[in-house]
C-alpha cells in the first residue's frame, strides 16, 4: 500500500492540520526531512485529487500528528495518541540545572526499589525534577496530570464521556502520602526556580527544598532513608556555565566532599548517584553495587547504589524495607 492510498479522510477533515515526523533507518532513503516533504506530498495530492483543495501543514500546533518509522524497506505509519512527547509533564520551570528528562528521573525513582514511605532527599536537586517525580510516584499521582490535552482529543473518534470517566477514575486514585521529600542546591537561583516547579506540580505541601551545600544539609531527624542525585558530571556544566567546578581537580573535590558527606551525615541511609564521570566517582571512595548502565541524553551514565549501613548491615537494611 502507499501513503497515497492510505484513507486520510478518515482521520483528517479539510479544515485541519498535520505534520508528518519520521525516524530512519534506511540505506533507502538521504535524509528524514526528504521522507517527510514526500509524505505531505502524498496526502496533500489525495485530497487535491478527490476535492480540490487540500488541509494544511502545522509544525507547531497540529491537529493530527503522523509517524513514520522506516526500517530499511519496511515503513510503519502510526498516530500519535499523545501529541508531544510524554516527558513534557508541564510543571517545569526554565532552569539552568541541566535538567533530567522527567522520564528518566520518575526511571531512577523506581529503579531505585524506594519504598515510598521513607524519607527521599535529593541534595543536588536542581530543578527539582526527582523530587517532583518521587512524589508523584508515592501519591499515585498520574505522570500527565498537567497535560492540557493529548492528541487523540482532537481525533474524529474521540469520546469525550469516556476520557472524563477514566481521567475522574486515576484522580480518585490519588492519595495523600505522609512522606518527607526533601531537595537541597548550593545555587541560589537554582533554588528558586526548583521551588517555582514544585508550586506549579501542586507538590510545594509535600516537597521542602533548601539552599544548601550537601556538605552542610541536615538529613531529616530520626529517620533513614534514600538519597538519589545526579551531581555535575564536568561535561554538562562546561557547555551551560552554571555555577560548578570546571577541570578535573574540581570535579574530583566535588566527589570526594560526596563521598565524605555520605560517610560522615548519612549513616544508615542509601544513596543512588547517576554520573557520567566515573573517574570522578572513584573518589567518593566507596563501592558501590549495583551499577546500573542509564543514558542521560547521549550520555553513558552509571545509576550507582551505595549502602552507609550504620551499625549493623541487618538493621540497616531493615530499616530501609520499613
Ligand atoms: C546536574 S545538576 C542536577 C539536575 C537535577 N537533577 C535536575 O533534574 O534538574 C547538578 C546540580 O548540583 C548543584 N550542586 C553543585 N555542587 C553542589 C554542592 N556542593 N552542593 C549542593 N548542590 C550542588 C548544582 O547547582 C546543580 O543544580
Amino acid at each position: 500500500m502507499t501513503l497515497r492510498e492510505v484513507d486520510w479522510e478518515t482521520f483528517l477533515d479539510l479544515n485541519d492540520t498535520f505534520m508528518f515526523r519520521v525516524s530512519l533507518n534506511s540505506t533507502f532513503f538521504p535524509h528524514s526531512q526528504y521522507v517527510a516533504q514526500k509524505a505531505k506530498d502524498a496526502v496533500v495530492d489525495r485530497f487535491r485529487d478527490k476535492y480540490g483543495v487540500r488541509p494544511s501543514v502545522d509544525t507547531e500546533d497540529p491537529t493530527l500528528r503522523i509517524h513514520l518509522h522506516i526500517n530499511q524497506d519496511r515503513c510503519t505509519v502510526s498516530l500519535d495518541s499523545s501529541g508531544g512527547s510524554l516527558h513534557h509533564r508541564g510543571y517545569r520551570t526554565e532552569t539552568n540545572a541541566a535538567p533530567l528528562n522527567e522520564v528518566l528521573a520518575a526511571g531512577m525513582v523506581l529503579l531505585s526499589g524506594w519504598n515510598k514511605r521513607s524519607p527521599l532527599v535529593d541534595p543536588m536537586c536542581g530543578s527539582g525534577t526527582l523530587l517532583v517525580e518521587a512524589a508523584m510516584i508515592a501519591a499515585n499521582i498520574p505522570p500527565n496530570i498537567h497535560r492540557q490535552q493529548f492528541g487523540f482529543q482532537r481525533w474524529n473518534d474521540y469520546d469525550k464521556d469516556l476520557f472524563e470517566t477514566i481521567h475522574n477514575g486515576v484522580v480518585d486514585r490519588i492519595a495523600a502520602e505522609d512522606v518527607i521529600i526533601m531537595g537541597g542546591d548550593s545555587n541560589r537561583n537554582t533554588v528558586a526556580k526548583a521551588k517555582e516547579t514544585v508550586r506549579n506540580a501542586k507538590l510545594d505541601d509535600v516537597i521542602s527544598i533548601q539552599h544548601s551545600d550537601f556538605a552542610d544539609l541536615v538529613p531529616p531527624k530520626d529517620r533513614h532513608g534514600m538519597l538519589i542525585f545526579n551531581p555535575p558530571y564536568g561535561e554538562r556544566m562546561d557547555e551551560k556555565g552554571f555555577n560548578a567546578p570546571s577541570d578535573d581537580e574540581a570535579i574530583n573535590a566535588l566527589y570526594k566532599m560526596i563521598g565524605d558527606t555520605l560517610k560522615h551525615n548519612w549513616s544508615g541511609w542509601t544513596a543512588w548517584i547517576l554520573t557520567s564521570n566515573l573517574e570522578a566517582a572513584k573518589h567518593i571512595k566507596l563501592t558501590p553495587k549495583p551499577k546500573i548502565q542509564l543514558f542521560n541524553g547521549a550520555l553513558d551514565c552509571r545509576f550507582l547504589r551505595y549502602e552507609m549501613y550504620e551499625g549493623s548491615r541487618r538493621r540497616s537494611e531493615l530499616e530501609n524495607a520499613r
